[in-house]
């Protein structure tokens, strides 16, 4: 075949092969294909002169750069998007756009290699076909949801045409990604071709196919207008039955506006809107959808929500980057993490608790090696167990295949004797939260292990690193490497450094955690460094508020409905009455002039309450489940059982006032680098709602002078705790 490069632009390149024109994105200034305002123009000139071609066969749509085809809208382009009609015009601009491609005259064919997100996938959707390649880094999908947003290049409309609705809700409610094999089974694409085949069966596509623009289509919607005869034996009849006539959608939606409400608590738009426009849009020409699609994301563009959101991506982006020098870096993967992926050595998992297999579990299932050791056979077992039964769930879920889960058992080495680290590089601690015991493993460690730098990460929740770090011989290799309970669940990794921490122990535990897949924050040590400081000063308010009389239930309700996933006295229980206590007894001794804690703790500690651990706590456990607030705790509070009405908004501005101003003073105090690193750790570690965009970002929408007058009011009342912190004030000058 005849191949000619014939214009080059900065984003794209045009190539012929026997009359059908090849549009290949190549956005040379950066690491992914994203749909800036400089391709959109690009593209919409080089498809209008490839369309006026006398003779043109047909338009491939194609990617050269490796394992990505188009990841969505570039988002600065959302910066600009300030009004509701603004945002409405670049959803129609879109549209626009992408119908030179459903319109023309000839073939136009999206051959997807790699990931084809977003605008990327709503432009192959308006491609008369789309194929994609077997390679591992295909993923298509409509992530649009997670940024508060719907589909807005025509996703919400061409998607249930092509593919059904239920799938189509499936995918842009959830904003999930399918790999190539499950996009062939959706009919999202109609072949699956080899990598290098994929160019080749795109053109041949052209010359043998004619053009059919989905509203060309003698199907109106639906799977039927993809499906070819004998794909249909596997289809849900009864489903289709369902999405085909105007009673069985309006099922579909009603279920599916139930499960939004369930699922958001009204916290988020955007669902709401894309059910809206993809049901308004099925019983209307594809011209009309596309309309209210438009309308309905311009609503959605400036919505505080979608800036929140849109905010948290940036903020997880940024924060993918290694902060540690280049030599560090360096000397870090030369000596830790390269060792540790080639399988050559292992990570020492000190301690096979909660944590400790949590955390080994997470290594084992990024193909990470590391033994595991406890102090005798029972804790490395009970360790070993609850290892497997997380891999035996996913087996049973389908997500991985015996011979996998077989694997990753195989990748633990279970040990009750310290000599098995003699060749780590790195060891992760997660013994008991007691600083004798912690000093005493540091230097069993230092004994076994023969190379003396080796790295010792300590998970403590509260203990200063520098504190652990000062029975070291190596301070300089001390670091703290604090997950969050259950540990695969939970998407982040603090990481603590003190003045002596090296920047290439830093750099280790840095690229550790990325290899576990965590979003990761680096802070300064200090009492309860960052996570654990903010929360046990909610926590303390919410037991002050209990102490003055509220009831249990009233506090857990006022939080959950600011839009936290739990209530601060569940959260108690969940996390140990005890080891709450001990936490908030260690920042009262830091932080004596501010932190307050009510006397009737101890009483209750006294109890042997411990929360739902031993099933005794501020509620009452059934089969390990919450049942119940437990009135038997009001016996030690004030106003016994007559409980006091409280405010539900009072509730809440105490507890999160109090939060977001410790945030604030880790700010003033270099504990935290920046307001981004205080977003991403509230929201990550401690489920600051995400739709509040964290702490400080969640201020600046309330408007700094607002902040610093509330925090004035509630220091008045409550005292100096709420003092307002330097940030505030600095801010709102
Ligand atoms: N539980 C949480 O939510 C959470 C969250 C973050 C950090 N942490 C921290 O992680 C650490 C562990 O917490 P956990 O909840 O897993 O506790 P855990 O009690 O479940 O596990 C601790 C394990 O360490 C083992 N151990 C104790 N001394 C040992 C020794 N000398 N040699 C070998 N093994 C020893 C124990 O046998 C036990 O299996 C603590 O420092 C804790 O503060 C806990």
């Amino acid at each position: 075949m005849n191949t000619s490069i014939t214009s080059v632009t900065k984003t794209l390149r045009v190539s012929w092969q026997d009359s059908v024109c090849i549009i290949d994105f190549h956005d040379e200034s950066k690491s992914m294909n994203a749909f800036s305002r400089d391709i959109l123009t690009d593209l919409d000139k080089v498809v209008s002169q490839a369309l006026a071609v006398p003779g043109l066969a047909g338009i491939v749509m194609t990617s050269s750069k490796p394992g990505c085809f188009a990841a969505g809208v570039d988002i600065s382009i959302f910066d600009s998007l300030t009004t509701q009609a603004a945002g409405e015009e670049a959803s129609a601009t879109l549209h626009a756009l992408f119908q030179k491609f459903a319109d023309a005259e000839v073939p136009t064919v999206a051959a997807i290699n790699g990931v084809c997100l977003g605008g990327g996938l709503e432009l192959s959707l308006a491609c008369h076909y789309r194929i994609c390649s077997s390679h591992a880094s295909t993923q298509l999908g409509l992530p649009e949801i997670q940024l508060g947003l719907l589909p807005g290049g025509g996703g919400t409309q061409r998607l249930p045409r092509v593919i059904g609705v239920a799938p189509a809700l499936d995918l842009i409610l959830t904003g999930k990604k399918v790999d190539a094999k499950k996009a062939l089974k959706l009919g999202l694409v109609s072949e699956v071709v080899p990598e290098n085949q994929l160019l080749q069966r795109a053109v041949q596509l052209c010359k043998t196919n004619p053009p059919v623009a989905l509203e060309k289509r003698k199907t109106g919607f639906g799977m039927l207008g993809q499906v070819r005869a004998k794909e249909l034996a596997g289809i849900d009849v009864q489903k289709l039955a369902l999405e085909t006539n105007p009673i069985g959608r309006s099922i579909i939606e009603r279920k599916t506006l139930e499960q939004i409400e369930k699922n958001t608590k009204g916290f988020y738009p955007a669902p709401k809107k894309a059910l809206e426009a993809l049901m308004k849009g099925l019983s209307r020409p594809l011209a009309e959808g596309l309309k209210i699609e438009a309308k309905l994301f311009g609503d959605l563009v400036v919505t505080p929500e979608s800036r929140s959101l849109v905010h948290i991506f940036r903020i997880v982006t940024a924060a993918k980057k290694n902060p540690f020098d280049a030599d560090a870096q360096k000397a870090a993967r030369e000596q830790v993490i390269n060792p540790l992926l080639s399988g050559d050595t292992f990570v020492g998992m000190l301690g096979a608790g909660l944590m400790g297999s949590g955390i080994a579990t997470v290594l084992s299932d990024k193909n990470i090696r590391c033994a595991l050791l406890d102090r005798d056979g029972t804790g490395v077992q009970r360790g070993l167990k609850n290892v497997q039964s997380y891999f035996d769930e996913r087996l049973k879920k389908r997500r991985i295949k015996k011979f996998d889960r077989d694997a990753a058992m195989g990748r633990i080495v279970p040990s009750v004797d310290l000599s098995t680290f003699a060749a780590t590089p790195i060891v992760v601690e997660a013994v008991f939260e007691d600083l004798a015991v912690k000093h005493d493993m540091l230097k069993r460690c230092e004994a076994a292990i023969h190379n003396e730098d080796f790295i010792f990460a300590s998970n403590t929740s509260s203990l200063p690193i520098g504190r652990i770090a000062a029975a070291a011989k190596k301070p300089e290799n001390v670091v703290g490497m604090h997950f969050f309970s259950p540990v695969p669940k939970m998407p982040l990794v603090e990481i603590i450094t003190t003045e002596k921490t090296s920047s290439k122990a830093g750099s280790a535990a840095f690229d550790l955690a990325a290899k576990m897949g965590k979003n990761i924050i680096v802070v300064k040590d200090g009492p309860g460094f960052y996570t654990t400081r903010i929360l046990a000063f909610l926590i303390a308010e919410a037991l002050n508020i209990l102490s003055e009389g509220a009831s249990i239930e009233a506090i857990d309700k006022a939080l959950e409905k600011f839009g936290m996933p739990v209530g601060p006295i569940t959260l108690l229980d969940e996390v140990g009455i005890d080891v709450g206590a001990h936490i908030i007894t260690v920042l009262k001794d830091a932080f004596a002039e501010r932190i307050v804690i009510p006397a009737e703790l101890e009483s209750i500690i006294a109890e042997d309450r411990k929360g739902r651990k031993n099933g005794r706590g501020f509620y009452t456990y059934v089969e390990g489940k919450k049942d119940k607030p437990d009135t038997g705790i009001y016996k030690h509070l004030k106003h016994g059982d007559d409980r006091k009405h409280f405010d539900m908004k009072d509730i809440a501005d105490r507890c999160m006032y109090v939060f977001m101003n410790e945030a604030a003073r880790c700010l003033d105090e270099g504990i935290i680098d920046s307001t981004a690193t205080g977003d991403l750790g509230a929201i990550f570690g401690l489920g600051f709602p995400p739709f509040l965009g964290g702490p400080f970002h969640h201020a600046q929408q309330l408007g700094y002078a607002r902040v610093v007058q509330t925090l004035d009011e509630l220091a008045g009342r409550y005292g100096a705790r709420f003092a307002p912190a330097a940030h505030w004030k600095n801010s709102a000058r």
